[in-house]
């Protein structure tokens, strides 16, 4: 039988035919189909600016930087969420903290994120909540935690593109939003990254910051111009930039983004039917604007492992989001965080599971999941 991956891409011949129009131009890199795709994403979420990186990490390290982190600084971020979020805090220099998660919508808690940072004399440069699985959290409680402590609000929004928030597109409401174009994800660019915001400063440095730090923008120039040629290094960034050949090829996905988030949702509605009333499986929190990156439903601990096996054996790949960083080797060893300091997220990696989820699957896939789930030995 077909080996049922957890996450996979959706290419067709539209988005394939715009990759070659890119390969025979002009332009492979900096041209006009980093400025569409750009426009594209902006105009989606409504935001007055998108810009793109070589990776939802280079996004994540943009926005740390045009926040203004730096060593001595802290950061609040989530114990459940790919290692990325937190290790872009620490390429800045600065250091991240963490709070535990809410286990009702296994996103960072807002009061755990409260009592860290008080415990930390209420110093941090930036508050990063992720929209776990693509589950639009509350972002007012975040709102009134970055108001308060003075903070910078950055929403990893790697999981929860295409997803709403009451009126608002995920990429809004934060002062800036970070998104992955991975192959799992809503679209993809095989590897990309982009923020959001509507803030120019914000924007400015995110261009530089992608491109050596470097400006070609006679406006931003600190030293006279020598000629027509000049341009100027004012900090010291990095290659992030994202080519027109993932450009064009995100571009072409953004006109399915919705096909592709509904579809997510239609399998979502599908799961919740099948699979609800199973003693020993919890399915995910539900929200109206819920993006479906993920299906993680909860499998009672002394079953987990098992779990995974049987639906190995059964041709049925499944994943875990995730180990919770701060017990990951790398901050133990460097923060001192030990077991037990985050006990939602603890718990919650011991019976996590993320289904199938993406848009390529049929109704008989996710049939084929639910069925070897129910004749699973539950007891
Ligand atoms: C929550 C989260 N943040 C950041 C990233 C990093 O994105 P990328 O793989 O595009 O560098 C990912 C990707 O898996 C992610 O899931």
């Amino acid at each position: 039988m077909k080996t049922l991956a957890y996450g996979r891409q959706w290419i067709n011949d539209d988005d394939i035919a715009e990759v070659v129009k890119v390969l025979k131009g002009d332009w492979l890199t900096m041209g006009p189909s980093v400025e569409a795709f750009e426009k594209a994403l902006a105009d989606y979420a409504g935001v007055k600016h998108a810009v793109t990186f070589s990776s939802g990490t280079a996004a994540l390290h943009g926005a740390m930087h045009a926040s203004g982190m730096a060593a001595g600084d802290l950061a609040v971020t989530t114990a459940m969420t790919f290692v990325a979020t937190s290790n872009s805090v620490i390429y800045t220099g600065a250091k991240p903290i963490f709070a535990d998660i809410d286990p009702d919508t296994l996103c960072m808690n807002p009061n755990e994120a409260e009592k860290i940072i008080e415990s930390n004399g209420g110093r941090v440069k930036a508050i990063i909540p992720v929209s776990f699985g693509g589950y639009p959290f509350d972002i007012g409680a975040f709102r009134k935690l970055a108001d308060k402590y003075h903070a910078v609000l950055i929403e990893d929004a790697s999981h929860a593109w295409g997803g709403d928030r009451g009126n608002h597109k995920i990429g809004f409401d934060a002062d800036m939003t970070t998104l992955s174009f991975h192959p799992v994800k809503h679209i993809t660019t095989a590897e990309g990254g982009a923020v959001l915001t509507q803030n120019d400063d914000y924007a400015r440095k995110l261009r530089m910051f992608r491109n050596h730090g470097t400006t070609r923008n006679p406006s931003e120039f600190i030293d006279k111009p020598d000629g027509i040629w000049h341009s100027e290094m004012q900090e010291l960034g990095y290659n992030y930039r994202l080519s027109e050949v993932h450009c064009a090829l995100g571009l072409s996905q953004m006109k399915r983004l919705n096909e592709f988030v509904d579809r997510r949702r239609e399998i979502a509605r599908l799961y919740f039917r099948e699979l609800s009333g199973i003693e020993g499986l919890t399915l995910p929190p539900d929200k109206e604007g819920h993006a479906w990156h993920l299906y993680v439903a909860r499998v009672k601990e002394e079953l987990h492992g098992q779990f995974f096996e049987y639906l190995r054996d059964n041709d049925i790949r499944l994943q875990l989001h995730y180990r919770p960083v701060p017990l990951q080797p790398y901050y133990r060893k460097k923060y001192g965080f030990k077991a037990g300091d985050f006990p939602e997220a603890e718990r919650y990696y011991r019976q996590a599971v993320s289904l199938p989820m993406f848009p390529m699957m049929t109704d008989d896939d996710v049939l084929r999941v639910t069925e070897c789930i129910k004749n699973f030995r539950w007891r």
